[in-house]
């Protein structure tokens, strides 16, 4: 448990840890690419430490030297049956992108990860993954342990009924090893890292008005590329900064994928003070966040800007406790099956924080006043559990936070962070 007073004001410069997603791709690019891969500021956490082990079991040794990986690429028809299951931790995006590689893989594997990932929703890749000849076996038919007895694939052409990146990249993968076209259609743009990766490790594929279409490739080159610091990391310090009276931080080097930004359009419409400097203009590209303390208003967030900011909505919710007026998020049924259910999380801790907050069946409806301390929990949800600290130190009175610990499954030293710029106050 830890306990956190509230803020006067906080104060710094920090560089938090590199993009979750990209770092994810990056080993799954790297593993099937010709050469060494080297991927620099790269994110060590639970998570990406469990790609990395699933494909060190595949036969793709993985060196780590200080915030650098090297992936030993075994090319694209290079994989090894693995000889052991394959532990997927708390891990959705390993667990789904792998689902969509293996299918198509002359191999049998096996995907297994912890309590929480058990109870994530695998028939969403598992459906049209099947009608791609695929044949897997899970629990349910929807849940880990999977058991993906690798076959040839042919290409589908698809609707996603869930605006999911997980289950788009899924399907490039599987697309890649199809003997035909795979077309992929979005209702709603999600993050397009896998799609950035794949032309920039030399492959191909087509993209028109949503409509993704991916054949087999010839070959990946190995490259080097640095990963940008994780705007879904750098949220909640957007969101403290603006909450907690007279701050001032500055957040280095964070990646600004326009399919990521949401969170600084609906903090924009918020009325926060945040402004973007030296702005680069890579395929991912990257800015220095400047944020002040800001008094927000409500606003309404729904529809296609859901999934930019899918990850964002806690703390979005929690600036939003904080504004003047009320904010309305709609269409975000999808964070029921995030690592635990977030509109339920984030309405029970939030209330006992005396916040006027309502659940509906898509959302929330948050109503802003008095924040008082009380005594959150995380329930084992990284995002849940920063999301509570921020509340914490814009609120009136002590609180604190039990289960602190699973930040470590996307950031490692967020409350070393935290105290750093607190003590600068
Ligand atoms: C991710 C996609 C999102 C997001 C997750 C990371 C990715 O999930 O919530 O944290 O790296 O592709 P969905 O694709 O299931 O929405």
């Amino acid at each position: 448990m830890i306990e956190i007073q509230p803020k006067k004001r906080l104060r710094g410069i920090l560089t938090v840890p590199g993009d979750k997603s990209i770092s994810h791709r990056g080993i799954f690019f790297g593993a099937l690419a010709d050469g060494v891969t080297r991927l620099e500021k790269f994110l060590f956490c639970a998570d990406s430490r469990s790609t990395i082990g699933c494909f060190s079991e595949l036969g793709v040794p993985v060196d780590i030297q200080e915030d650098t990986v090297l992936v030993h690429g075994r090319g694209l028809h290079g994989l090894r049956a693995p000889k052991n299951v394959l532990d997927v931790g708390n891990s959705g995006t390993t667990t789904r992108l792998l689902t969509g590689l293996l299918a198509g893989q002359p191999f049998t594997s096996v995907l297994d990860g912890d309590h929480s990932l058990r109870t994530r929703p695998m028939a969403r890749v598992m459906n049209p993954l099947s009608q791609m000849g695929a044949n897997i076996e899970a629990k349910d038919d929807n849940h880990c342990p999977l058991t993906i007895h690798g076959r040839n694939l042919h290409g589908i052409s698809y609707t996603l009924p869930v605006a999911s990146a997980q289950l788009k990249s899924a399907l490039i993968f599987a697309g890649m090893f199809a003997d035909s076209e795979t077309v992929i259609r979005e209702t709603h743009p999600s993050r397009n890292h896998t799609e950035q990766m794949l032309l920039h490790f030399g492959g191909k594929f087509r993209c028109e008005n949503n409509v993704i279409t991916i054949s087999p490739q010839e070959r990946f080159y190995a490259q080097e590329l640095a990963v940008p610091g994780d705007i879904s990391s750098a949220a909640f310090f957007l969101v403290a900064g603006c909450i907690v009276p007279d701050s001032e931080l500055l957040i280095k080097g964070v990646g600004i994928n326009p399919t990521r930004t949401g969170v600084l359009d609906v903090l924009a419409q918020m009325g926060a003070d945040i402004t973007l400097q030296n702005q680069t203009t890579a395929a991912e590209p990257s800015a220095d966040l400047l944020v002040r303390s800001s008094s927000l208003r409500g606003c309404e967030i729904s529809g296609a800007l859901i999934p930019r900011l899918i990850d964002e909505l806690p703390i979005i919710a929690v600036a939003a406790a904080f504004a003047e007026g009320t904010t309305v998020i709609k269409d975000a049924e999808e964070l029921k099956h995030k690592e635990s259910n977030r509109i339920h999380a984030v309405v029970t801790e939030l209330s006992k924080a005396g916040v006027d907050i309502t659940e509906t069946d898509d959302g929330m409806i948050i109503r802003g006043g008095a924040v008082c301390g009380a005594d959150f929990e995380a329930y084992d949800d990284h995002r849940i559990a920063m999301a509570m600290a921020v509340c914490a130190l814009g609120a009136h009175g002590v609180s604190t936070i039990s289960g602190e610990k699973c930040v470590g499954i996307s950031y490692p030293s967020f409350f070393e962070d935290l105290r750093r710029i607190s003590e600068e106050a």
